[in-house]
């Protein structure tokens, strides 16, 4: 896709017809188009996860072999980034190798930042840090359209620790763009103080139900958290836990997303796992053809400044006359 960015860390790289071509996309992959990638290469692409990864790395992986490319898994912790090498040598290098694309998982936030300017590789953030996860995102917005239809004037409310939530912050840069009024949920200590158009906040769990057109539950993420910052989970199944019986006391029939993994007996009761409300498998479905359509367009998009063709290599640094 021309013009789409070479380096993908946010949701905010991206122009809304750029995300409704996404959408086209992948619901035609999904129909079986064929994959569109150019003819005069094969396509290899590498996935880098320094973090811990069942969905987003296994979806690529699947999304990578869909579109007749060539998966290369790179283990970071026997690679010579151990040996001092820095990240953007290590990606210099695989783009000398002929790799098209590195999908990165970090748990360092803004960590492709750097990159921005001047990619060393092509870029997908597969989720860095408490930062973004924008493909988690895309593949949300697909399966919420699907399930929900017009997304315009509807509320989704995504209920736990939003503070630690890349996909959440994700969520709160795409989802007013479609009208969807996006609403917070959960104790305080676990709400952003980010104010965005199109977002809300409450800590009233019982309002939170009555007034959504579905939920999407977060785990708490732990390992997100500040050592000073521990609290006391035990009861938290009790206090914000989705289960059966809060349901019906409010009446209330709810899709319920999550992007995984989920925690159950803590967010969400096994029983509502088990039935019909429970939408996760949708999402993990449509996590491929949504990745299948980000590799082709971030593959397509005509932008022959990555790698080393930004540096002047032929320039001589000791002067004309030495
Ligand atoms: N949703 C998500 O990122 O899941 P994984 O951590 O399993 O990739």
């Amino acid at each position: 896709m021309n013009g789409f960015p070479s380096i993908l860390e946010s949701i905010q790289d991206l122009t809304k017809p750029q995300i409704d071509a996404l959408l086209e996309r992948a619901n035609a992959l999904k129909n079986r188009a064929p994959a569109r990638l150019p003819l005069d290469k094969s396509l290899y692409v590498a996935t880098s996860f320094l973090e811990h990864s069942t969905r987003t790395k296994f979806s690529f992986a699947s999304a990578i072999k869909r579109l007749g490319g060539n998966h290369i898994d790179f283990q970071a912790e026997n690679s010579s980034l151990k040996k001092g090498e820095s990240l953007e040598q290590t990606l210099l290098t695989l783009y000398y190798q002929g790799i098209d694309i590195c999908i990165i998982r970090t748990n360092e936030s803004h960590l492709l930042d750097q990159f921005k300017d001047n990619p060393p590789i092509k870029i997908i953030n597969g989720g860095d840090g408490s930062n973004q996860h924008p493909t988690q995102a895309l593949l949300d917005l697909m399966t919420f359209i699907e399930v929900l239809g017009s997304l315009k004037g509807k509320r989704i409310t995504i209920i736990g620790d939003c503070e630690h939530s890349r996909v959440t912050h994700s969520l709160i840069e795409l989802l007013p763009q479609y009208g969807v009024e996006l609403c917070l949920c959960g104790p305080e200590s676990f709400l952003p103080d980010t104010q965005a158009e199109g977002v809300t906040h409450t800590s009233d769990l019982d309002w939170a139900l009555e007034n959504t057109d579905a939920i999407y539950l977060l785990r708490i993420q732990l390992e997100r958290h500040d050592q000073s910052d521990q609290r006391d989970n035990s009861g938290y199944h009790e206090s914000w836990g989705i289960n059966l019986s809060k349901l019906k006391k409010h009446n209330v029939t709810l899709p319920i997303f999550h992007p995984g993994p989920a925690n159950i007996g803590v967010e969400i009761s096994q029983e509502l796992v088990d039935s019909n409300l429970w939408m996760a498998h949708h999402q993990v479905r449509n996590s491929v053809y949504m990745r299948m359509a980000i590799i082709e367009a971030m593959v397509g998009n005509g932008d022959n400044k990555v790698g080393a063709q930004y540096r002047d290599l032929s320039k001589n640094i000791l002067g004309e006359d030495k």
